[in-house]
């Protein structure tokens, strides 16, 4: 594949989901069985990248833990004979080679990304924002990937949503060039209302260009005071130094990065769940009945 690393800024503080987040990274929040970081790393591995990048910050060891190995308790499952759960711990530590590198400022998105420039320098990469999680038959990654490889350039994954949304995202200006494949000529970071230039908005998977870098490096604040990668992408798209793309997703998102989303996706993952379906039925039948 062209895409073989793949860069997840981690580093935020989870302050939406204090006091859990205090000491437990928010994207080792569980969605039904597996923690939150899981399906995007997954959904990685499954588009190709064979090597990930966390930018972490403090307090995100159990990120780092989590995909290590666990001699001890490999140890104990295999002498109680639970091969399965043995198997499973095996495959979590190898899914991916795993590097991390630390982001030491909160400085914003487009920072984080910077910070893996050490990694990715001189390659496309992917970069996927766990708090976004996907449920689709082919990976979300992989649908960038695809274009990617046909059309060069960078590659957002984009959603048509509803005016009022439009001030939390990133929103393109953009030309459909073949069905769900946009070309995009400017995007603005979290338009006030009523000024957004479309109602398509970048959702948290992308395919970066090397150029990217240097334009981050010398980036001023956007938005909200941070160093914001759509501004960067922008230039990109803007100049025309070569070009971008927005690929409306086919699958299903789930927002994690609130407690509301990131019961949503709870509700609706162990909806599709044979053996948990009825639980939540039972409760919401018997609340109803009272
Ligand atoms: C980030 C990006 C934004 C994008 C969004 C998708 O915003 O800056 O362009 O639309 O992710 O989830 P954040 O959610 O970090 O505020």
């Amino acid at each position: 594949m062209s895409v073989n690393k793949c860069l997840f800024p981690v580093a935020g503080l989870g302050t939406r989901f204090l006091p859990v987040t205090k000491e437990l990274a928010k994207e080792m929040l569980p969605l039904v069985n597996k923690p939150i970081i899981s399906y995007g790393v997954e959904e990685a591995r499954n588009s190709g990248c064979e090597s990930i990048v966390m930018v972490t910050g403090r307090a995100k060891k159990s990120l780092e833990d989590y995909f290590d190995r666990s001699f001890e308790l490999e140890e104990l499952l295999k002498s109680r004979g639970k091969n399965d759960l043995y198997e499973l711990m095996i495959k979590i530590s190898n899914i991916a080679e795993i590097l991390f590198v630390r982001q030491r400022e909160p400085l914003g998105l487009g920072h984080a990304v910077l910070c893996g420039e050490p990694i990715c320098h001189g390659e496309y990469f992917g970069v996927i924002l766990p708090d976004d999680v996907f449920i689709s038959d082919e990976p979300v990654l992989s649908q960038l990937i695809k274009i990617h490889d046909r059309l060069g350039g960078t590659v957002v994954a984009l959603e048509e949503v509803s005016p009022e949304d439009t001030s939390r995202y990133g929103i393109v200006q953009s030309e459909e060039v073949e069905p769900g494949v946009h070309r995009i000529f400017d995007m603005v970071e979290k338009p006030k209302p009523g000024t957004a230039p479309s109602n398509y908005a970048i959702m948290g998977r992308y395919v970066l260009s090397p150029l990217i870098f240097p334009i981050l490096a010398g980036q001023n604040t956007g938005a909200g005071g941070e160093i914001q990668l759509t501004d960067a992408i922008k230039k990109i798209a803007v100049t025309g130094i070569e070009p971008v793309w927005g690929v409306v997703y086919k699958g299903r998102r789930f927002d994690c990065g609130t407690q509301k989303g990131w019961l949503s996706a709870n509700v609706e993952l162990a909806l599709d769940t044979p053996e948990l379906r009825d639980v939540i039925y039972e409760i919401v039948d018997r609340r109803r009945a009272e």
